[in-house]
């Protein structure tokens, strides 16, 4: 058993190292991330209201500013322009770092190219 074993080591060990294959899959990876990378560096990620900043407010405004609750007429959360009417007013409840610089950053989006 322990004979066999060290054969599959020896016979695995060559074929890990410099194969072709291997190669070429990692010239692909890293030329996808230089696209990545350049596309970042022309434009900064834009910030999705529907993917990134309605999760939070769903996660810790409902039910009373989404459909059913009793300040979603008013103040509808679902909307991405009730988030840009209040703004940094939305500091006051929303407290996160993280959150709050990824609400800034859509703010100031929304403001540069409504
Ligand atoms: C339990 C129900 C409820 C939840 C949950 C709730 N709100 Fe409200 N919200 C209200 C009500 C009722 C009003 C109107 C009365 C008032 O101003 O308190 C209001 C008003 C507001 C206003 C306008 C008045 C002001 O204080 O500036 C903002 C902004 C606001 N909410 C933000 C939020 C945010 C952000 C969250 C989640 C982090 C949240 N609310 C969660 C019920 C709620």
């Amino acid at each position: 058993m322990a004979g066999s074993a060290a054969v599959l080591l020896l016979a695995c060990g060559p074929s890990r190292a410099p194969v072709p294959s291997s190669t070429v899959d990692a010239s692909m990876t890293s030329s996808r991330e230089q696209e990545i990378v350049t596309a970042a560096d022309r434009t900064r990620p834009r910030v999705d209201f529907a993917a990134q900043i309605r999760p939070i407010l769903e996660s810790r405004c409902q039910p009373c500013h989404f459909p059913g609750g009793k300040m979603h007429e008013e103040l509808p959360f679902d909307r991405a322009a009730t988030i840009q009417d209040l703004g940094e007013t939305l500091f006051t409840r929303i407290k996160d770092p993280a959150e709050q610089a990824l609400i800034r950053e859509f703010l100031r989006q929304a403001e540069a190219e409504p």
